[in-house]
């Protein structure tokens, strides 16, 4: 059986990941392409428990070297016990976040950051050579991102905002981190400008991933 491919979507806080991410899921499914949606960290049960000592709490309750490795823990049990197996059964993996979302944050964003070799081991330790097939950038203005997520918090129950709280500097350098990456790897990540409506956005990811997987072709 033709192994799945693996999706990512990246970007700042507030950028529309998630509502994209379901958009493109369903749009897969109609045509007949099996996928499942996932999200870093958090992808599974365990993963749910490091997601909660990652994204609630106080800023400073850990530093940069600590928070990479326990989203290394979360990748590795993500990538093990739910990323692979269903890419081996043929099946799409479209996954909120991954390992760029490391390198923006834990080495983009701090001052104290984690220097970018330690990543790239930590990478190959608990990733090797296997790499997303496709990276969908959503680039968006901090003001307009942190505006939106801080609204969302305001609706739930336990505030996932332990980033958000971060200084505004600290998003503008992630965002800019992101796009240099982008530059670096012009054949994995598509950039794209978060900054329209819903359905605009949805169709321009549709065009891109229907080019990149020859998706006319794809069986009903
Ligand atoms: P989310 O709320 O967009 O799902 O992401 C959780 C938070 O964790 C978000 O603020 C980005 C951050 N994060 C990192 O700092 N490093 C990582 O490797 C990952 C996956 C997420």
């Amino acid at each position: 059986m033709a192994k799945g491919k693996f999706i990512t979507f990246e970007g700042g806080e507030g950028t529309g990941k998630s509502t994209q991410l379901k958009l493109l899921a369903a749009y897969l499914e109609q045509l007949g392409v099996s996928a499942i949606q996932t999200k870093e960290p958090g992808g599974t049960d365990l993963g749910q428990e490091l997601r909660k000592m990652l994204v609630t709490g106080d800023k400073d309750k850990m530093d940069a070297v600590a928070e990479a490795l326990l989203y290394y823990a979360d990748r590795r049990i993500h990538l093990t016990k739910k990323v692979w197996p269903a890419i081996d059964e043929g099946k799409w993996v479209l996954s909120d976040r991954f390992a760029d979302s490391s390198v923006a944050y834990q080495y983009y964003g701090y001052d104290k950051r984690v220097p970018f070799e330690t990543l790239e081991n930590l990478y190959n330790l608990a990733v090797g050579d296997f790499k997303p097939d496709l990276t969908i950038l959503l680039d968006l203005d901090p003001k307009i991102g942190l505006a939106r997520s801080m609204e969302k918090a305001g609706h739930m129950a336990v505030k996932e905002t332990r980033h958000e709280s971060r200084e505004f500097e600290f998003h503008q350098r992630l965002r800019d981190g992101y796009l240099e990456m982008a530059k670096r790897e012009p054949q994995r990540f598509v950039v794209i400008n978060a900054d329209q409506p819903i359905e605009n956005l949805h169709q321009k990811i549709v065009a891109v991933v229907t080019e990149r997987f020859n998706l006319s072709s794809c069986p009903k």
